[in-house]
């Protein structure tokens, strides 16, 4: 794992998109895989401004988001699809027949849909480069506790405070939803490269379960430590947990110098 610690949301947001947008230039028909959440909303907004500049182009790009919450149909304004389209896909040149994001709204034949999901991912060559954020309780997507890392697309239930994390977005009295569709541990382990993302001291406990602690179905991030390619930007305040912070901090210097085509 290469671990950055940039000093404040903005310059994380800046470095995260350096990164993806330098593989897209280094293959413009990149398959991306995406997050919603607040997290990486500073990245989509950096990406759009290289995009206005000319300096990252979409038309090629496929992407696939991670997750979906069950039972919002896409127009709804707390679904990741409305999240995704406002934050970035509205503001940038990808074709939307590449756009890819679970379906929500579905009522039946949901393991033949999550199934029909996976498939696309694999038939678009799989993932070349993954974007996560993290849940408190240290989930990628929404693998909540006891995900298996084996697991591919499916249906997950949320736990309460995953509902309660998100409950702030929906209107006084409306329920939050009470599962989602999520791609697998398996599905986003299979990506050539992942981007993990964290800001804020809510996040220094999560961070420190992913990076340092055991791995561990309770804490699906936990799996990327089996991966080879992560590269993990995060805050100073989430990352104020790690015991190794200076350690990680020197080997991203050293990798600056060393091996620069590593960063961005
Ligand atoms: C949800 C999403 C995750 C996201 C996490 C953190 O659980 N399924 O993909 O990473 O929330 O969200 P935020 O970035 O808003 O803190």
């Amino acid at each position: 794992m290469l671990i950055l610690i940039a000093s404040g949301y903005e310059q994380l947001s800046e470095w995260a998109a350096r990164i993806v947008a330098k593989a897209i230039r280094n293959k413009p028909n990149l398959v991306l895989g995406l997050a919603a959440g607040s997290t990486p909303l500073g990245t989509y907004r950096e990406l759009v401004r290289l995009y206005k500049e000319g300096a990252v182009d979409f038309r090629d790009v496929v992407t696939f988001n991670l997750d979906e919450y069950l039972g919002l149909p896409a127009t709804h304004p707390q679904s990741y699809h409305h999240f995704m389209k406002t934050a970035l896909f509205d503001h940038i040149n990808i074709k939307p027949a590449n756009i890819h994001i679970p379906d929500g709204s579905i009522e039946a034949n949901l393991e033949a849909y999550c199934a029909s999901y996976e498939r696309a991912i694999q038939e678009a060559g799989g993932l070349d480069l993954q974007i996560l954020g993290i849940g408190r309780h240290a989930h990628i997507g929404f693998n909540e506790p006891g995900s298996s890392l084996r697991s591919r697309t499916r249906i997950k239930t949320l736990t309460e405070q995953t509902r309660e994390d998100n409950r702030r977005f929906f209107a006084p009295g409306e329920r939050a939803p009470e599962a989602a569709i999520t791609v697998g541990v398996a599905t986003i382990m299979e990506a050539s490269r992942i981007l993990l993302l964290a800001s804020g001291e809510h996040k220094a406990n999560a961070i420190a379960k992913a990076i340092e602690g055991p791995v561990s179905a309770s804490a699906s991030a936990s799996a990327l430590q089996l991966h080879a390619d992560v590269t993990v930007v995060v805050d100073e305040d989430a990352a104020r947990e790690l015991q190794e912070k200076d350690y990680y901090r020197r080997v991203a210097e050293m990798t600056a110098r060393l091996t620069p085509e590593r960063l961005w």
